[in-house]
């Protein structure tokens, strides 16, 4: 039986360290671990990672929001599907939920409107546990920005009323799912997270 497994959260909340740990400790326990991330999680969409990251590249809102979108639904099929298919646990570090939060609550797509189309991008293919790495902001941006020249630079770059309403968006849809989205406090030290991050994924293991 597979499980499909997702991390969420603002910048630099830590959720891409414990994506990487929570493969390490299900693959020591002999689970074969899928460890994908959007966007780019493909061969063939490693250049809309590359557009959407580019500070210098002007994107408009919606092109932003459909190649977002046109990753997800490449990554659902070539990726996500696949492995889920072949009983494999996928862990990926950000997906629906990260469109929701920041195209939804952080650009203002309605957001109704958006769970539609995110349906229908990924395929109706829904994460079996999403873990929300949730940090304070000032925290977050302190430990992206340190990261010099990432791939997240463009949102980065985004005044802190945006990365306000992206959190609240993740906390709106902690609330609106709260049997598939678990809040767990990234500004823990990273084993405490990553010992709560097992705790939350240990009743979902096939
Ligand atoms: P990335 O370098 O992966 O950032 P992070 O390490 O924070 O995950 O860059 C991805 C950026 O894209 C990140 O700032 C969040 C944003 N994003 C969206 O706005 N919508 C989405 O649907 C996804 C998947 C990511």
């Amino acid at each position: 039986m597979s499980l499909f497994v997702t991390f969420e959260g603002i910048e630099g909340c830590g959720k891409s360290t414990q994506a990487e740990l929570l493969a390490e400790h299900l693959r020591a326990e002999g689970r074969e671990v899928t460890l994908t991330h959007e966007p780019g999680g493909t061969e063939h969409t490693r250049e809309i990672r590359r557009l959407l990251a580019d500070p210098d590249c002007a994107l408009d809102d919606r092109a932003e929001l459909f190649l977002f979108l046109a990753d997800r639904a490449q990554h659902v099929r070539s990726v996500i599907q696949p492995a889920l298919e072949r009983g494999a646990i996928v862990v990926c570090d950000r997906y629906s939920d990260s469109t929701m939060a920041y195209q939804g609550y952080g650009r203002g797509h309605d957001v109704g409107w958006l769970e539609g189309v995110n349906e229908y991008a990924s395929y109706g293919c829904v994460p079996g546990l999403t873990l929300w790495i949730d940090c304070d902001i000032a925290t977050g941006l302190a430990r992206a920005r340190k990261d010099t020249g990432g791939p997240g630079d463009r949102f980065e770059a985004e005044p802190l009323p945006f990365h306000t309403s992206v959190r609240q968006g993740f906390a709106e849809l902690c609330k609106r799912f709260p049997e598939r989205i678990v809040r767990i406090d990234g500004n823990l030290p990273i084993d405490e997270v990553t010992a709560h991050v097992i705790a939350a994924v240990a009743p979902h293991l096939p």
